[in-house]
């Protein structure tokens, strides 16, 4: 018998099987075969938030949570964050190797041609509400790309995904910036093709009345670490909506638009913003104590703390530790980070943290950078769907080139009815959700 296998004996009918062990995972597909009966319809297994369930398989980006190591395509993050740029990363997660000096040069200059948006994207903007969320109106925008090209839903021509992809991230920044100056009522700035990528997206944030804007260049480099940091994190909530919306083979912009809606829930973008809430809450350092014994005791969490992954260090949280340092010398102080660096001495030294493996994780310190920026709170999962752009392009393209990939269409296991007839409304009596609707008036 071949050792890469799993013996499965099934009480139910005392029948052995035995399945094939490939990459450390059977198939999910090999279960069905595991019948009680000739009726049944096969053995599944029940895996609510696909905790252990693998829908893929990728080269793009490996994480040892136990140990804190995260690579992009076997480059360490922090190898990465030190000595390469958001442009590059992204060639890398997309394209797989890092380019040569000339392919990295044509990269840019792809990407940056496309940094424009259609006049109409404004028109499209101006009819949101005053007072819509940035990411709502950037979910919105990104899906109403498709409109404006539709020869993009031609996924399998090599040569159209590879000018989608340049437009998307060209675009994004642009985007993301537009949403922001229509959330302030701000005129919009038109990218600047001479500044670098992240030096364009300031510009277009912040510029006001000046001839060129200058961005700060250690502010400039360190969004540009930030974007590194933020490009990919393998299979999250809003990497699989983009694998799985763009399984139906519809165009990468509707796909990006679904991935962007996925980000918005505060489980996966938002939780930067929540730090900030908390730092505001214990309001000064001598409060810290005080705070982290109210979290032993069970009132609340330590936002920024722990990670479904990660059971060590955070890599990108020991950069964006630095990082802050570096771009509050810039800005001046923020009493945040103090409060920040006290809670993280503090809680490290603790045995409740220790033993639960609670350590920073990258939004710890991002919104606290972020705030230093003058970026507003509204806008930090924006600045998140910015960078993750590549990676969710990244695995797009895998996905479509992967012949293992079919349309995701997972299984359910059905609790509700059996058959049953239909009666008529007399008859019926109230039960379950039916005693919830209640009449509502019409005077709205
Ligand atoms: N503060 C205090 N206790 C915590 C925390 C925390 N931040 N996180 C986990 N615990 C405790 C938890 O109460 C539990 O204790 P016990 O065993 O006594 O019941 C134990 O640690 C294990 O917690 P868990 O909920 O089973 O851990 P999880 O892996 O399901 O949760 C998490 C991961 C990130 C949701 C959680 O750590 C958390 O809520 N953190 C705060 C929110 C946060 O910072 N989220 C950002 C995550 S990183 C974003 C990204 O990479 O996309």
């Amino acid at each position: 018998m071949s050792k890469d296998s799993l013996t499965i004996t099934d009480n139910r009918t005392g029948r052995t099987y035995e399945i094939p062990i490939q990459d450390g995972a059977i198939r999910a597909l090999d279960l069905r075969q595991i019948k009680s009966d000739e009726e049944d319809f096969g053995l599944m297994s029940y895996d609510p938030g696909y905790g252990n369930t693998a829908p893929c398989k990728s080269a793009i980006t490996h994480i040892d949570g136990a140990r804190g190591v995260l690579r992009y395509r076997g480059y360490r993050i922090e190898e990465l964050a030190e000595r390469s740029t958001y442009i590059e990363t992204a060639y890398l997660l997309v394209k797989g190797v890092l380019p040569q000096p000339d392919r990295l040069k044509m990269w840019r200059h792809n990407i940056t041609v496309h940094t424009m948006v259609h006049e109409n994207v404004k028109k499209f903007l101006n009819g949101f509400r005053h007072d819509a969320h940035p990411m709502g109106m950037l979910v919105s925008t990104i899906g109403a790309l498709s409109t404006f090209y539709p020869e993009a839903n031609n996924v399998f021509d090599r040569e159209s995904r590879r000018v989608q992809i340049r437009r998307l991230l060209g675009k994004t920044p642009t985007l993301a910036a537009f949403c922001y100056r229509r959330s302030r009522g701000l005129p919009y700035v038109y990218p600047d093709n001479d500044l670098s990528y992240t030096g364009n997206f300031l510009s277009m944030m912040f510029k006001m009345s000046e001839r060129q804007y200058r961005p700060d260049p250690i502010i400039e480099r360190a969004l540009d670490v930030l974007f590194i940091l933020h490009a990919d994190h393998e299979q999250n909530c809003s990497t699989s909506a983009m694998r799985n919306v763009g399984s139906s083979r519809v165009d990468p912009y509707s796909a990006a638009a679904a991935a962007t809606a996925a980000l918005y829930g505060p489980l996966h973008g938002g939780a930067n913003e929540a730090v900030l809430r908390m730092l505001n809450e214990i309001g000064h350092v001598s409060r810290v104590p005080q705070y982290v014994a109210q979290v032993k005791a069970g009132e609340g969490r330590l936002m920024g703390f722990g990670h479904r992954v990660y059971k060590h260090y955070d890599p990108r949280a020991r950069i964006i530790k630095d990082l802050a340092h570096q771009v509050l010398e810039v800005t001046g102080k923020s009493p945040e980070l103090e409060i920040a660096v006290e809670l993280e001495r503090i809680a490290l030294e603790d045995d409740f943290f220790v033993t639960r493996r609670l350590y920073p994780n990258i939004d710890f310190y991002s919104g606290i950078i972020y705030q230093a920026l003058k970026i507003p709170t509204a806008m930090f999962p924006v600045m998140f769907a910015i960078p993750r752009m590549a990676g969710w392009l990244a695995h797009w393209r895998e996905f479509l080139q992967d012949e293992e990939q079919r349309i995701a269409r997972p299984r359910q296991l059905y609790v509700g009815h059996e058959e049953r007839g239909y009666e008529p409304t007399h008859r019926r009596l109230p039960s379950g959700d039916d005693l919830e609707e209640t009449l509502v008036s019409d005077r709205i």
